[in-house]
């Protein structure tokens, strides 16, 4: 049984057992994932100028829309400011910030009507984040710029979250995945080639649900569900972003959902910075550290 609760009052280690189980955790008025939005609200109006973002993609071509949105995601993503708000949505939650590490954020941009469903606007298949090369201890924060709805949000598959499906992350090797792929998103304007962790069955979706809420409402589940990007049947392009945190003490203790069906190789724990601090995670000693207890 998976439950939902909203603005639940609990400690960030009680709710992250809770969040490897399978529940799901919904946080509204946080003023960490608010300024997170506004932050994020300022670089879109700059990126769309004098547009309405949520309908800029009617008024231009999909070369001029790629054009814009992939300095926008990158400004996103690496710019300083971005790391302090990560820092303050994570204290603002509750998490300690000398064990608690994130992956720098990626701001997604979806639009509607099949637009662009490739490279910077990649519609994500079915996966779990570990088919990418993440932790079983990862947890996602999804939030949406502007109020979403069913037909531009996530579909979460929840009968699935501790049941394998047949997928292709046996091939998936992150390290490889940076060195030859990663970069190579914008030029993907149709077709996305790039081998992407994809199931390879049909699966029984009648599990699925979608949450959708409003401006800087905090949607956070455990990367271990199965999830995809919804076709966006909305009518509006979908700005939202997601961050990554992990717990170190939950690696080291190898906490955490079971790992059902990822063959995954590599690991993205080198991209983590620690919340204090801004220091990257060191996985040598944490390697080191795992193989001496
Ligand atoms: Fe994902």
């Amino acid at each position: 049984m998976i439950t939902i609760y909203l603005n639940r009052d609990i400690s960030d280690d009680e709710r992250r057992q809770s969040l490897f189980s399978g529940d799901f955790h919904l946080y509204s008025g946080r003023p960490g994932a608010l300024a997170f939005v506004d932050h994020a609200k300022n670089l879109i109006s700059e990126a769309f100028t004098g547009l309405d973002p949520e309908r800029a993609q009617y008024e231009m071509d999909v070369e001029e829309f790629v054009r814009r949105v992939g300095p926008l995601k990158s400004e996103f993503t690496n710019g300083q400011r971005t790391k302090e708000l990560c820092q303050q949505f994570a204290v603002d939650l509750g998490m300690d910030p000398e064990t608690t590490y994130f992956d720098i954020p990626r701001l997604r941009v979806i639009p509607a009507d099949q637009f662009l469903t490739a490279g910077v606007s990649y519609n994500y298949k079915a996966h779990r984040d570990m088919w990418y090369g993440h932790p079983q201890q990862l947890l996602n924060y999804w939030t949406p710029v502007f109020p979403v709805v069913g037909g531009n949000v996530m579909s979460m598959y929840t009968d699935f979250f501790d049941k394998p499906v047949r997928n292709a992350s046996n091939a998936y090797d992150y390290e490889e995945w940076v060195a030859k792929h990663r970069h190579a998103a914008a030029e993907k304007l149709s077709k996305d080639d790039r081998p992407h962790p994809v199931p390879l069955e049909d699966f029984d979706s009648r599990s699925e649900i979608r949450i959708a809420g409003g401006s800087g409402d905090i949607f956070m589940f455990s990367s271990n569900h199965l999830h995809a990007s919804a076709p966006n049947t909305s009518g509006v392009t979908r700005f939202s972003y997601d961050l990554r945190t992990i717990n170190i003490d939950d690696v080291r203790e190898n906490r955490g959902p079971r790992n059902v069906d990822s063959g995954a190789t590599g690991t993205t724990l080198g991209d983590f910075l620690r919340v204090s601090d801004l220091a990257p995670l060191n996985v040598d000693d944490l390697m080191v550290a795992s193989a001496t207890r």
